[in-house]
Parts: structure tokens; sequence; C-alpha cells
């Protein structure tokens, strides 16, 4: 399966999934990246790894419906089947969502509906959770609303601060992100309303 990534940062959950993916005998392959945001890091990894990378600046575009039409095109151009956002922070339009039905996948630090937007690990620490963590979700056009397909969780330390604690959550991520992907691409996953899926996963 050809995955796009969409990044906005540093990069790390790219990172660990083309780490995790391009082995060989793999069912998932990261064909292409595409950052919203110019000079990013994550453009670097991509070079650093061979994948094709395409900086496109939303602030360029007249709007969120414009921009993201843009994106499907380059997606759709280069035959991706699956979408993934990694670090990716924008909200995402039907422009996008109708060209890949189902096939957006994203990653949040928190668990939702706990913490949904940005910043999530410095909200669950102002909130004084004990436990926080990261979820696996399909996209839909709300804020980290649509279904839920995994979820890890990471306890909140009594020293932790915001970086602490998001590091402990990304370790998190880096493991569950690129196994549900592996899952999407072996078609083992499916979705009734906001119920997922997973054969011989107890969730
Ligand atoms: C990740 O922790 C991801 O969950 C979060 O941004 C970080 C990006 O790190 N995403 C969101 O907050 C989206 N709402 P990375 O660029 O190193 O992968």
């Amino acid at each position: 399966m050809r995955v796009g990534v969409l990044a906005s940062g540093s990069g790390s959950n790219f990172q660990a999934l083309v780490d995790a993916l391009h082995r060989e005998g793999s069912p998932a392959r990261v064909t292409c990246l595409i950052c919203n945001v110019p000079g990013a890091k994550v453009l670097e990894r991509a070079a650093k790894a061979g994948v094709e990378a395409v900086a496109i600046d939303h602030k360029t575009f007249s709007s969120r419906e414009a921009f993201d039409a843009q994106l499907a095109k380059e997606l759709g151009e280069r035959g991706v089947e699956l979408v993934v956002l990694a670090g990716y922070m924008r909200l995402v339009t039907p422009a996008l969502l109708s060209r890949f039905p189902g096939r957006v996948v994203n990653v949040h630090p928190a668990l939702l509906p706990a913490f949904p937007g940005l910043h999530a690990p410095r909200q669950a620490l102002a909130y004084g959770v004990a436990i926080s963590g990261c979820t696996v979700h399909f996209v839909d056009e709300g804020t980290d609303t649509g279904p839920i397909i995994a979820q890890a969780a990471v306890p909140v330390l009594p020293d932790d601060d915001e970086a602490s604690l998001g590091a402990r959550i990304q370790k998190e991520e880096h493991r569950l992100f690129p196994a549900i992907v592996r899952e999407i691409a072996l078609g083992t996953i499916s979705v009734e309303g906001r119920r997922v899926k997973r054969p011989g996963v107890i969730a």
C-alpha cells in the first residue's frame, strides 16, 4: 500500500513509520511526504530516507479548501492509497477527505476524547490526570473526533513537565502508529459506525 504522510514539524513519527515499514515484505511503504511548513525538520528526514518530499506552504492559499484540494491532487498524482497525518497541525476539510474516504488516519498525543486540539500533553498536565497516552484514529471533519482505532496509556509522573510527558507519549506513538498502518494495509481493520474492529485485538 502506498502511504502518503502529511507533517508539519520535527517528524519523529514520520521517521518511526519509515523505520518500521521500509522492510522486506512490508505491506505498506511511505512513498511521499507533504509538509505545510517550509524548512521543517521532517523535510530533512525525508531526504535522508530517500522519500519524495514536497513542501506546500498553506499560507499561500486563499482558503483551507483550496489548500486541501491541492494536497488531494498531489497525493492522487502519486498514487497514494492511505493518508497518514503524523504531527500535521491543520484541520482537514472535505476537499481532502472526499478524495480518500475512510483512508485518512491521525495520531494524537492524548487519550481522546480527552484533550483534543493543540498542546495535548500540556492540557493533560493542567487538568491533573494520572494517566494520559496516545490515540490513533480515522480522520473526519472535526478536531480529533473520528473513530478510534487504538490507544496506548502512559502514566503521568509527579515530576513531569510538558516535555517529559510529551516524550513518554511519543515513545508509544512510535510503536503504535506504524503497527496500525500495517494492519490497515493488511486489510484487517473494519469500521461499524464509531466502532473499529481489529480481529484478535481485545479493545
Ligand atoms: C506528535 O506527538 C503528534 O501526536 C502530535 O504532534 C507531535 C508531532 O511530533 N500531533 C498533534 O498534536 C495533532 N493534534 P513529530 O513531528 O515528532 O512526529
